[in-house]
C-alpha cells in the first residue's frame, strides 16, 4: 500500500522529529497536539534545524521551504486522521491515554489507514486490541534525535498483517532509515538493553561507586558511547526512563529490572532531565 498523507500525534521531541523526517521525504504531515502553542513551538524548532542544514549545504532553501510547507498544524485529531493513510502516535507512555487515542483514531480514520505507535515499551498487541483494526496496528519505534538516528524498530502485534508490516518497512526505507523487525516483548530490544544499562548507572551512582561525571566518563572513554548513560538519561527524560523500567519490571516479573530508588526519587522531585532544566545535571533552560 502506498502511503501519502501522514498524521503525527504529539509535537514533543519524538513527534516533532518524526514529522520532520516524513515532511523532508515529501509527505504531507498533519502535526497534532492538545495545544496550538506546542505545535507552533515544535515547528519553530524544526525551522531552526532546517536553517542549519541549509547553512551546512545539506539542503537547499527550496527543500527547506517545501519541508515546512508539508507540515500542517492540526489541533483536530479526528480531522487529520480522516485525511491520512498512516497515523503515527507519539504521545506520552501511558497505556490508558494511548488506548483512548487509538479508539478515537479507529473511529475517525479511513478503513485502510494504518495506525502506528511510537511507544518505546508498551505492548502493541494490547494497543491493537483496543481497535477494530488490529491487523492495521503496528509499532514504529524511532530513536531520539529522530533526524540523526538511523534505526526504527518495527514491532508486530500478534494480529498485525503482513501487508501492514511490508508497508511500514517500505516507508521506513523510503525515508532513509534502517528498519529492524522486533517481537512484541516488554521494551522491545533497544530499550531492554539501553534502559537497563541506564538503570544500572543510577545504581552505580546511588551506591557511591563514582560521581555522575566519572560514571559518564568511564562509558564515554572506556566503551566509546557518544554520551554517558546519566547524560543520556537526562536527554531521554528520567520520567520516560522510569516508565520503561517499570514496564519491564512488571512485564517480565523479574527483579533484575527493579527501577533504582534514586531514579524514582529524581522523578518524584520533578527532576526529569534536560527538558525541565534539571535531571542528574542542571541545564540552562
Ligand atoms: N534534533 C535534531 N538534531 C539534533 C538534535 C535534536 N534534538 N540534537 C543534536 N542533533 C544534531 C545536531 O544538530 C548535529 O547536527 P550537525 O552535524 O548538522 O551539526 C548532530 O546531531 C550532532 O550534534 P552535536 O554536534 O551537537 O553533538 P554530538 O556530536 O555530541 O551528537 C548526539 C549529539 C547525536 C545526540 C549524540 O550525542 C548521540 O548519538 N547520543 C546518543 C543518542 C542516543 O543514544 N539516542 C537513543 C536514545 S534511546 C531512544 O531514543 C529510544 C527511547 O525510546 C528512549
Amino acid at each position: 500500500m502506498a502511503i501519502g498523507n501522514i498524521m503525527v500525534i504529539g509535537a514533543g521531541q519524538m513527534g516533532g522529529g518524526i514529522a520532520q523526517v516524513m515532511a523532508q521525504a515529501g509527505h504531507k504531515v498533519y502535526l497534532n497536539d492538545i495545544k496550538q502553542e506546542f505545535i507552533d513551538n515544535r515547528i519553530q524548532f524544526i525551522e531552526k534545524l532546517l536553517t542549519k542544514n541549509v547553512a551546512k549545504g545539506r539542503m537547499t532553501e527550496e527543500e527547506k521551504a517545501k519541508t515546512l510547507e508539508n507540515i500542517v498544524p492540526e489541533l483536530d485529531m479526528k480531522k487529520g486522521a480522516a485525511d491520512s493513510d498512516l497515523v503515527i502516535e507519539a504521545a506520552i507512555e501511558d497505556l490508558k491515554i494511548k488506548g483512548g487515542i487509538f479508539k478515537d483514531l479507529d473511529e475517525a480514520a479511513k478503513e485502510g489507514t494504518i495506525l502506528a505507535s511510537n511507544t518505546s515499551s508498551l505492548p502493541i498487541t494490547k494497543i491493537a486490541a483496543m481497535t477494530k483494526r488490529p491487523d492495521k496496528v503496528i509499532g514504529m519505534h524511532f530513536m531520539n534525535p529522530v533526524p540523526v538516528m538511523k534505526l526504527v524498530e518495527i514491532i508486530r502485534g500478534i494480529s498485525t498483517s503482513q501487508e501492514t508490516f511490508d508497508t511500514i518497512k517500505g516507508l521506513t526505507e523510503e525515508i532513509g532509515k534502517l528498519p529492524v523487525e522486533i517481537k512484541d516483548f516488554p521494551a522491545f530490544a533497544l530499550n531492554r538493553i539501553l534502559i537497563t544499562m541506564i538503570n544500572e548507572a543510577f545504581y552505580t551512582l546511588y551506591e557511591g561507586v563514582g560521581s555522575a561525571e566519572d560514571i559518564d566518563t568511564v562509558m564515554k572513554y572506556g566503551a566509546n558511547h557518544p554520551m554517558g548513560p546519566l547524560e543520556l538519561a537526562d536527554f531521554i527524560g528520567l520520567d520516560t526512563v522510569l516508565a520503561i523500567m517499570t514496564v519491564m519490571y512488571e512485564g517480565f516479573g523479574d527483579s533484575k529490572y527493579r527501577p533504582c530508588p534514586l531514579l524514582k526519587q529524581y522523578v518524584q522531585a520533578g527532576w526529569v532531565g534536560k527538558k525541565c532544566g534539571r535531571g542528574v545535571y542542571t541545564y540552562d533552560k
